[in-house]
């Protein structure tokens, strides 16, 4: 480090803004800076918001997904599936991974079955190493990814105090950090072409807050936190070429996660409107989705209101956030003599089977 690096750090030498200003006027000058910085953000703000609302009238413009390398984690089955099927259709070469080899396969022959160029590969998402090596062989066997869709997921949907190690363990590994990793494996050729998009699926469960899902519910709101600061990095870097998306859909029908959960007031949705809506947030660069929209007004309330009115509410809407497959699954893990703690962790999803009214549409 520089003499002069190091007299501005100790406080010797005074930096360039304390040297221009006069000691009496340090305070004023700060005041009226403050005052000239909220002038300028309401209006570079109205700007932004008047912008918004001709796109909302106008409609945004598509982008065009033709000849890209689409990866979706988790695309052997539910949300992923269709939205895989989508993609294919727009003429994307769709990459799919998933620990499910059954669903998979299935995914594949549906997509090719359209006419999609679609590659699988069994992959387990809780483990790094494996993760960056499916990767490389991605990147050699089918090409650049351009748009890569954290898709997978996985729920426990027991008291906190009867969920497993394991299992808490297994929801961050897959709901979070393998964002990390797959990010960090494709990230950096999107940088170096100034072309890219990464597209997070968390879920409302990232903003509010549900009994008996509080590692799930913890994951997402750090998938939330993963888009958000990801987006802010590439902003701050220059990057104006790789796209992020945040996915924050309520409870979906007829996948294998949530399948037959008890939500009330709020329909469930309907697992193809979702996808749709995922498209559209791609093609149209969409920071952050909520489904459904009305959200977007209902959530700054969490904020507003007494935090009683808000857990009622919740309660209301979730009254059992217990998925299905959960419900009838023994959820005892037993010590065995070679794990005698049962900390074996097991990175399956909670059912292999995706729920038979499934219906893929494209
Ligand atoms: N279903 C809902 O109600 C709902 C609501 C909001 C958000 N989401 C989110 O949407 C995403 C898709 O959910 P879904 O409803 O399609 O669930 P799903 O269970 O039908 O699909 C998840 C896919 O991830 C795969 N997977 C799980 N663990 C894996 C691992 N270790 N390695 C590789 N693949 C693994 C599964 O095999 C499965 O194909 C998830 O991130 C979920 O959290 C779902």
């Amino acid at each position: 480090m520089s003499t002069i690096a190091q007299e501005y750090m100790n406080g010797e030498r005074p930096g360039p803004l304390t040297r221009e200003i006069p000691e009496c006027m340090r305070d004023k000058y700060t005041v009226v800076q403050s005052i000239i910085d909220l002038i300028v953000f309401v209006i570079v703000t109205i700007g932004y918001i008047i912008r918004a609302i001709y796109r909302f009238i106008v409609g945004y413009q598509k982008k065009d997904l033709k000849g890209g390398v689409a990866l979706v984690t988790g695309g052997g089955g539910g949300l992923g599936s269709l939205i895989a099927l989508r993609l294919a259709r727009l003429g994307c070469t769709v990459v799919l991974w998933d620990i499910n080899k059954q669903g998979l396969e299935d995914t594949v022959k549906l997509v090719k079955g359209i006419g999609g160029n679609c590659y699988g590969y069994t992959v387990d998402l809780a483990n790094r190493e494996d993760i960056y090596r499916v990767a490389k062989k991605v990147e050699e066997e089918v090409g650049r990814v351009t748009l890569l869709i954290n898709n997978a997921g996985v729920v426990s949907g027991q008291y906190l105090l009867d969920t497993p190690d394991h299992l808490i363990q297994r929801t961050f590994d897959v709901n979070v950090l393998a964002h990390f990793w797959t990010v960090k494996a494709f990230l950096p050729t999107m940088i170096e072409h100034n072309d890219g998009h990464i597209v997070t699926i968390a879920s409302m469960a990232g903003f509010i807050g549900v009994s008996k899902l509080v590692d799930y519910c913890s994951s997402k709101a750090a998938a939330c936190g993963f888009d958000e600061s990801l987006r802010m990095e590439l902003v701050s870097k220059g990057i104006n070429g790789v796209h992020t998306s945040l996915i924050c859909p309520f409870f979906i029908r007829s996948t294998g996660m949530f399948e037959e959960v008890v939500a009330r007031l709020v329909p469930q949705l309907n697992s193809n409107d979702v996808a749709d809506r995922v498209i559209l947030a791609i093609r149209t660069n969409e920071p952050i989705a909520l489904i459904p929209g009305f959200f977007r007004v209902l959530l700054p309330f969490k904020w507003l209101v007494p935090w009683k009115c808000i857990c009622d509410f919740i309660n209301v809407i979730v009254p059992d956030a217990v998925p299905h497959s959960v419900q009838n699954t023994p959820t005892t893990v037993l010590p065995t003599k070679s794990d005698p703690l049962h900390t074996k962790r097991d990175s399956r999803p909670m059912s292999l089977v995706p729920p038979e009214r499934h219906d893929r549409q494209v």
